[in-house]
């Protein structure tokens, strides 16, 4: 029987980190965005990855500080892991621009970034920064260099990678003794509990279950011990591992509950897949009518939060420049530039406009933070759009 079985189709995507500096620019690059379920590992992926450097190169415009509720999220976490673990030496897989890293400053602390760009941020900031992939080679360079590590922690990473198995084992390897790691990455069970099929994209080509997670760590030579759930990115679940060797490991009791959980909700068998596979496909004709309606209504609809997340729905759902007159996003590198593949204009944040009543959600993980920040707008009658858990006017 086939192992691999595909259960939805989202058509043809650009990379999302391509903000393009004209409109309509020549070849841009497009892949087709197809999902499928691994049967033996009970892995949910895309069908065909993305070339890691068309992806992840010195162009990469995300900044994991730009989001107040992250960067709180970072310190909060520094301090746990402090208090929890007293590691003598920590290293991050995926270091962005340092927005966690930068609260070790009293211990080895260690980052690990393809992305140029980033790397020279803390890099410049004292924070040894090897700027290239995660991999068995640089793993042994960095043991050889700096010893074995005694926390590991990776944020939203680890699920962009391909090869897991060598990803996993490299970490096993860096890994001292006694030490943890820590991976943080959006939960399927939320994905498919908020329809939020926009957590795949080009590099996402992994989203983990924890059924998934044990099943693919499995001789790697680490274990999973604890499980936090997370409110980030729409839901995500933090993993913490120990070697198996390590004699010293106590397995908390949330572990098999949720698997037994996971089970239970059917996210070990296609059946689930095939149902949000419909929904997905439901939610993106309610989402066009919604645009279409409030143009027939002569309404002006902007986009807020320009995320890689929202080019998933933009791109599967034809929502261009005829639909959205343009985005308000606070980063810096995406500023003045256009939607990968819609071509729509990024502006520099700035209050709502007082002619704009309806804006669609694209960071709609941050949107206790957004609706914090618009309360003016919403008193004034502005709303939302937000695809999240179904698409509705807010
Ligand atoms: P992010 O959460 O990283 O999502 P993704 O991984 O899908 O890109 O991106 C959030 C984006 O939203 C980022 O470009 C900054 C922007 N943003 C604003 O413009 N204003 C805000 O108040 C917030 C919270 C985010």
């Amino acid at each position: 029987m086939k192992n691999k079985i595909q259960f939805l189709n989202l058509g043809k995507h650009p990379i999302t980190n391509n903000f393009l500096n004209k409109k309509n620019p020549k070849n841009e690059y497009f892949y087709n965005l197809k999902l499928i379920f691994h049967k033996s590992s009970k892995l949910v992926s895309l069908a065909k990855f993305v070339p890691p450097k068309k992806m992840f190169n010195e162009k990469y415009a995300h900044r994991a500080s730009a989001s107040k509720t992250m960067s709180l999220a970072y310190l909060n976490l520094a301090e746990s892991i402090k208090t929890r673990f007293k590691p003598k030496s920590i290293l991050e897989i995926g270091s962005n621009d340092g927005v966690f890293i930068k609260h070790f400053k009293k211990i080895k602390n260690l980052g690990v970034e393809p992305c140029k760009n980033l790397a020279k941020i803390t890099n410049k900031v004292g924070i040894k920064t090897y700027d290239e992939f995660w991999t068995n080679k640089t793993a042994k360079k960095i043991v050889r260099q700096n010893g074995k590590i005694d926390v590991i922690y990776s944020a939203n990473t680890i699920s962009h990678i391909h090869n897991l198995n060598e990803t996993f084992k490299a970490i096993n390897y860096t890994l001292s003794d006694n030490g943890v790691f820590i991976l943080e990455d959006p939960s399927l069970v939320e994905v498919l509990k908020n329809k939020s099929y926009d957590q795949f994209y080009d590099e996402h080509s992994y989203v983990f279950s924890i059924s998934a997670l044990k099943n693919i760590t499995k001789g790697t030579g680490l274990i999973i011990f604890d499980i936090e759930k997370l409110k980030t990115h729409g839901g995500s679940n933090r993993v913490y591992f120990k070697k198996i060797s390590n004699k010293k490991i106590r397995i908390s009791k949330v572990v098999s509950e949720n698997l037994i959980k996971e089970t239970k909700l059917g996210i070990n068998n296609i059946k689930i897949y095939n149902k949000f596979s419909k929904e997905v496909r439901n939610s993106k004709k309610r989402l066009i009518k919604i645009f279409k309606n409030l143009k027939k209504n002569k309404e002006k609809i902007i986009g807020y939060g320009a995320t890689y997340k929202s080019s998933t729905v933009l791109n599967f759902c034809n929502l261009d420049n005829k639909y959205i007159d343009y985005f308000l996003d606070t980063t810096p590198t995406k500023i003045g530039k256009f939607t990968p593949g819609t071509h729509i204009p990024i502006l520099k944040y700035k209050k709502i406009p007082d002619d704009i009543n309806y804006a669609f959600l694209g960071a709609w993980n941050f949107k206790d933070e957004i609706f914090k920040k618009e309360k003016q707008y919403i008193k004034r009658g502005g709303k939302f759009i937000s695809h999240v858990p179904s698409p509705k006017i807010i």
